[in-house]
């Protein structure tokens, strides 16, 4: 059975690569993540005492922009709505727990896609379609869900062009009609190009939803490949992931992932055509924690260095040992290699991987030649009927990319 070809919106989507979520909301202000309200618990009144407090003296969206940019992210994933209800957009009339009701003052959202569209980056607005503070979503569910309807309305026809909807919460009442095809017809009706998602959570990883969706999702977990054969659309696939424990800012959450971790998460994802959605959870004042946009730049610093492969690059059915791959796209091929040494003795190096040879197999043209992305070092090989072994170099000292990337030169 064969492979669906790709809708243009959705090849586009997996040249993205890489994006920057954002969790940011009145949750932020008690910096004990984006579930405090449901965990607490406190109570929807007490709660919406929040938004009082709501001026986020720090928000710049120009300055949250130029992190996702240096970071290499080439799309920014933003709450605009999350499970407490407060919207970061003006919601036009529909209720006044939204930013420009609050000491703020200013539609949010606006600034964030004006940011963006500045700096080349493709806004997507996540949207939550559960809400544990209106009272229709309980009680009189058809009414809630034209609510819901009439707030996605706005996102898609007050801020130009977008790069998709995401939406999470579906979850929450497995069993309940949402009428998704009413929803995403009216998403298609303002933003034919958009990318819609539906977070299917942590119990359903990758799984398959309504016809209208773009891709599927793996949340808080490595990508798995897709078979999409006999499948009726291609499905582009992505991970999102927190950098440390909470979605939401968490104050006293330091359990933060390495930057090693993050680097050969990225990959994994793109070996098997994944993007990787990586989160950032701004404090209440609305500034990007310092270690959190470090993490981020490391990851830019990283890309920067190894090329553009990370983003052009495809599966091509080439397999490289352990976490070793491979990747192409135009007469070219991109080998990642991982757990390389430092060139050393004891004194520079304190554990060493394993430089030398790294099989990669599968079909592929004729290489031409083959060099390190970092430095013009080329690298021996030898091409046979099964594929291609790389003497892969290890590390001169000064240098550890966590993962090392070579690039091939096909012949024409
Ligand atoms: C989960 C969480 C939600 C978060 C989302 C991000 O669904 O419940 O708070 O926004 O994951 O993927």
């Amino acid at each position: 059975m064969a492979i669906p070809v790709p809708l243009k919106r959705v090849a586009e989507f997996e040249e993205l690569g890489f994006g920057m979520f954002i969790h940011w909301g009145l949750y932020s202000i008690l910096g004990r993540g984006e579930w405090i309200q449901d965990r607490g618990p406190i109570p929807a009144e007490e709660y919406a005492e929040l938004q009082k407090r709501f001026s986020a003296p720090c928000y710049d969206a120009k300055r949250i922009v130029s992190i996702a940019k240096a970071a290499g992210a080439k799309y920014i994933t933003l709450t605009t709505r999350h499970h407490d209800g407060f919207s970061l957009y003006d919601t036009r009339g529909l209720n006044t727990f939204d930013a420009p009701h609050s000491p703020i003052g200013r539609d949010l959202v606006r600034e964030f896609v004006d940011a963006c569209r500045e700096a080349g980056i493709l806004p997507f607005f996540y949207h939550t379609t559960l809400d544990w503070r209106d009272t229709r979503f309980r009680d009189d569910f058809p009414a809630y869900l034209q609510y819901l309807r009439d707030s996605v309305e706005i996102l898609c026809s007050e801020y130009g062009r977008i790069g998709g909807l995401w939406f999470d919460g579906n979850w929450s009442k497995p069993d309940a009609d949402w009428e998704e095809d009413k929803l995403y017809a009216l998403i298609r009706r303002h933003q034919p190009d958009a990318i819609i998602v539906n977070n299917t959570g942590l119990e359903n990883r990758g799984k398959v939803g309504n016809p209208e969706l773009d891709s599927v999702t793996f949340e808080q977990g490595r990508p798995t490949p897709m078979d999409r054969e006999g499948m009726p659309k291609y499905l582009a696939a992505e991970m999102c992931q927190t950098v440390n424990d909470h979605w939401g800012f968490g104050y006293a959450d330091l359990n933060y992932k390495s930057l090693r971790t993050l680097i050969e998460t990225l990959c994994a994802c793109r070996k098997v055509g994944a993007n990787y959605l990586l989160n950032v959870g701004p404090t209440g004042d609305g500034e990007i924690p310092l270690i959190q946009e470090a993490l981020l730049r490391g990851i830019g610093e990283w890309i920067d260095i190894t090329g553009d492969g990370i983003y052009r690059g495809k599966p091509c059915g080439v397999l490289g040992e352990g976490k070793d791959f491979a990747l192409g796209a135009d007469g070219r091929m991109w080998f990642y290699v991982h757990d390389l040494g430092v060139i050393g003795d004891s004194n520079v190096t304190v554990d060493g991987g394993e430089d030398g040879e790294r099989r990669f197999t599968g079909p592929m043209g004729k290489i031409k030649r083959i060099r390190w992305t970092d430095c013009d070092e080329e690298l021996s090989f030898v091409q046979d009927g099964d594929g291609v072994t790389v003497s892969a170099t290890a590390y001169p000292y000064g240098k550890h990319l966590v993962v090392r990337v070579a690039e091939a030169e096909l012949a024409e």
